[in-house]
């Protein structure tokens, strides 16, 4: 068994060898998601040892992001303004620049109490979830080909 402390330092020198360019900052999200905590929790839990099956699914998770998996693939989620939506690699990974586009599309219904939103394109959801999530008025319809 070892220690919170001991797997960030292991995972991190691992994922650096592996050319990720915030290998600690990684390290502490994929443990995170694997003890279900959040960073800043872990870094009040390094004393804290790890069990077999946390240890089994960490060794799967990591294995993915050596072979350069996309961190939001590998993890399953990422955060996109107040929400954590699901992703997997049948979707772009929605990207900080789209956050812009959920703020300007805000801007742009502002004043209307009831809008309606058409997000074509729509992907993991990103921009529709984000728009329903922080304009409760809005109606909106999303769609996607794929
Ligand atoms: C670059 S992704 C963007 C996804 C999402 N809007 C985001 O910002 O994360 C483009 C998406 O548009 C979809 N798409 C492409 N052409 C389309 C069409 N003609 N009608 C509907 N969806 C389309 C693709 O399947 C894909 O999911």
């Amino acid at each position: 068994m070892t220690t919170v402390h001991a797997t960030l330092g292991r995972v991190a020198e691992r994922l650096g060898a592996a050319g990720c360019a915030t290998p600690r900052v990684e390290a502490e999200l994929l443990l995170g998601h694997v003890l279900g905590t959040t960073r800043a929790e872990l870094h009040g839990a390094s004393a804290r040892e790890l069990g077999e099956d946390d240890e089994r699914l960490l060794e799967i998770l990591v294995s993915r992001r050596e072979r350069r998996e996309p961190l939001a693939y590998v993890l399953g989620e990422w955060g996109f303004r107040r929400l954590s939506l699901r992703v997997d690699p049948r979707v772009l990974v929605p990207r900080p620049e789209t956050e812009i586009v959920v703020e300007r599309c805000l801007g742009l219904v502002r004043d209307c109490t009831r809008p309606r939103v058409l997000d074509v394109g729509t992907g993991s959801g990103a921009i529709a979830l984000a728009l329903a999530d922080e304009h409760r008025g809005a109606r909106i319809t999303a769609v996607d080909a794929s």
